[in-house]
């Protein structure tokens, strides 16, 4: 993430203070931590972080009023609605209220709508930490068949379209999925990204596979986090594998920051 600095150094001797706004509505315990996290991130690379923290009852005209303002505000270059939302909220619409130009998690339609067509445009965090984790390890693409499990619009999605501008032949798994292990067994690259923990084990993979964990699960009864890949079974199949926590999570961060450093980029020019 280092080498990002220079690049919020330039912008700010430009005299733009690059800066990203995070919307945490109510007190989920997890997504305190996930904010934490971004912050601390800014933070290294000089980048303007501010928290606007609503509490969870407040109502969804105050929280858009709140996204309308900031989308007004010049000083303002990325905005961030962290998710879930408390109950009660259209998550669809307030994600959608977001300026497209700021939306660093690139949840709005336009944005999805751009990355489907191949159009240049912000990527979306998680996928971007994807590639940019398979680039860095020397794993080619082009030609390999990445199966993806999950299909979310935060992750499956948009790594498929992803992975699929990369030329890889991409299939998409989920939960309707027969054998699924028939299909992962021939992922050159797999992508696990269900959100349930170990469901990915050792004979599911391929010998030699670039296994990609992208699973951040609780499990009742225990402080740790795990995978939607089962370590110790598929790291002994695997020719590299992402562990949990780590791997992809810092990744993704690593994005939003350099999404967010894009999105001033783009305001200067
Ligand atoms: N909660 C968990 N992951 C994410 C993410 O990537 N973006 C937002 N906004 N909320 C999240």
């Amino acid at each position: 993430m280092e080498e990002l600095a220079p690049r919020a150094k330039s912008l700010i001797e430009r005299g733009i203070n690059p800066s990203l706004t995070v919307l945490l509505v109510g007190d989920d315990p997890a997504s305190q931590v996930y904010v934490k996290n971004k912050v601390k991130a800014c933070q290294r690379l000089g980048i303007r972080s501010t928290v606007a923290r609503l509490p969870s009852g407040t109502p969804e005209p105050e929280l858009l009023g709140k996204i309308d303002q900031l989308n007004a505000d010049p000083t303002v270059h990325a905005v961030l609605v962290q998710l879930p939302l408390p109950k009660g909220y259209d998550e669809g619409r307030v994600v959608r209220r977001v300026d497209p130009a700021k939306d660093v998690d690139v949840f709005h339609p336009v944005n999805a709508g751009k990355l489907l067509l191949g159009d240049p445009g912000l990527e979306p965090c998680t996928p971007k930490g994807i590639i940019a984790l398979l680039d860095g390890i020397g794993c080619a693409i082009a030609g390999k068949h990445a199966v993806v499990v999950g299909r979310s619009n935060i992750v499956g999605k948009p790594i498929a379209l992803m992975l699929l501008r990369r030329h890889a032949t991409v299939t998409v798994c989920h939960s309707r999925t027969p054998d699924l292990a028939a299909v992962t067994r021939q992922a050159d690259i797999l992508v696990a990204a269900v959100g349930r923990a170990g469901l990915i084990t050792g004979d599911m993979v391929k010998p030699g596979a670039v296994v990609i964990d992208v699973g951040v699960n609780r499990v009742e009864g225990s402080k740790k986090l795990y995978g939607d890949v089962d370590f110790d079974s598929a790291s002994r199949v695997a020719g590299a594998i992402t562990p949990v926590p780590g791997g992809v999570g810092p990744m993704t961060i690593a994005m939003l920051m350099m999404n967010t450093l894009e999105a001033a980029e783009a305001c200067s020019t």
